[in-house]
């Protein structure tokens, strides 16, 4: 135990894959898969037994998404209309995971930028919306990847993974449990996304982000008080992934496309925006916001429509790129690590005293706020 404290985010940390999958070159890919499996098919389609697939078009993507770009860690298979899933060798148990390797690269920019030690951090959650295994848990390869001793453990709240992780950490620091917490989210969402499903295929990318809770008492001048946080969930069907250990009980589901990603993406949108946007200015006003001049907002990286209208609604006006930044056209959805890119990015220009808000929401529902003043 320590003494109690106010917790502040001290620095971010990013680590981007250094491949990149442009709408064109995706779309080309998918179109070759359809053409081939309508060509195999082509009896079967004639005489009705088989579905004939449609295909994609860049100009769908951009328009209903936003998306442009994504990073990805795998790029020659995923474009590969053969495999059209990540592949790289298979690793041993005393190699590093692929899934920690890229939560530790993260981790330790967050620490170079805070000037902090990883044997001063006292705990890492792994904070994302997949794991690549059941245990040991994810954070605890990290938290010995690193060398920080104490505690490291994994959660999953899919795109709100990071933001509950923030107020997780920070709820350790208000209660004197810890006094430096890293929460990091590596999001490899390229496998578990059905890049042969034309209504998703172009929605995520990988990515891994960290973000370093601290008491204020030992963050570094320049940091960022959190003013509050938030969480909300509600049960949905409309964003589902079923993957998970107990596939083997029944060996003929394994590889079924509900195993991966899927969505009714019109009512996730419908039913998301007002609830987050209710959510954000009630909590606003729990902790005296006036809403209207929040400096800006970093949320989560799903879809620009979304992100229009909730912003709107905050602001009470079309919000600029400068007060709701994107980085959905070159990152794609990114899952939890979406809204802490956006801040990792666009932050560095806001002045002392400026007010900001980080918001995750997708599957569970789950929704996070956290309201943020830059300080030295
Ligand atoms: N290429 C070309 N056309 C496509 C297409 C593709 N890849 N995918 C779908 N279409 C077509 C559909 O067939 C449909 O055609 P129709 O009107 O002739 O029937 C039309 O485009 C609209 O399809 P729809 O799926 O309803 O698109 P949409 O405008 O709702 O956009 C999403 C789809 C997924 C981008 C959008 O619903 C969304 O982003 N929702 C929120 C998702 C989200 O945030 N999820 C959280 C995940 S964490």
């Amino acid at each position: 135990m320590t003494a109690p404290a106010n917790p502040v985010i001290s620095a971010t940390g990013l680590f981007t894959p250094p491949e990149t999958i442009a709408n064109d070159e995706l779309v080309a890919s998918f179109n070759a898969y359809v053409a081939g499996h309508n060509a195999l098919h082509a009896r079967a389609i004639a005489a009705g037994d088989v579905a004939e697939l449609q295909p994609s078009s860049t100009e769908f993507i951009e328009k209903a998404s936003g998306i442009k770009s994504r990073h990805v860690m795998s790029k020659a298979s995923l474009l590969d209309p053969a495999i059209m899933a990540p592949r790289w060798a298979e690793r041993g148990n005393d190699e590093i995971s692929v899934l920690a390797e890229i939560g530790t690269a993260a981790a330790r920019d967050a620490l170079v930028r805070a000037g902090r030690d990883a044997s001063e951090v006292d705990a890492v959650l792994c904070a994302a919306s997949n794991m690549q295994r059941a245990y040991p848990a994810m954070a605890i390869e990290i938290q010995d990847a690193l060398g920080v001793e104490g505690f490291g453990f994994d959660m999953n709240v899919a795109c709100s993974s990071a933001t509950f992780g923030i107020q997780t950490a920070a709820d350790y620091i208000r209660a004197g449990n810890a006094r430096s917490v890293l929460v990091v989210s590596p999001e490899i969402c390229s496998g578990h996304l059905n890049w042969r499903d034309r209504d998703s295929h172009f929605i995520f990318g990988d990515v891994a982000t960290a973000v370093l809770v601290e008491a204020v008492e030992i963050a570094p001048p320049a940091h960022w008080e959190v003013l509050g946080t938030k969480l909300k969930t509600v049960f949905s069907n409309n964003i589902r992934n079923n993957f998970g250990f107990l596939n083997r009980a029944n060996p003929d589901s394994i590889g079924a496309d509900d195993k991966l990603f899927v969505q009714e993406g019109r009512k996730v949108f419908k039913e998301v925006v007002p609830m987050v946007a209710a959510m954000i200015v009630e909590e606003a006003a729990r902790l005296g916001i006036d809403p209207a001049v929040l400096r800006r907002l970093w949320l989560h990286q799903a879809n620009a429509g979304m992100n229009r209208l909730i912003a709107q609604r905050v602001l009470g006006h079309e919000a600029s790129a400068d007060e709701s930044p994107t980085v959905l056209d070159t990152y794609g959805n990114t899952s939890s690590a979406g809204s802490i890119i956006a801040f990792h990015l666009h932050s560095d220009d806001l002045q002392a005293g400026d007010t900001g808000l980080i918001c995750s929401f997708g599957a569970g529902y789950s929704a996070g706020t956290v309201f943020v003043r830059k300080h030295g």
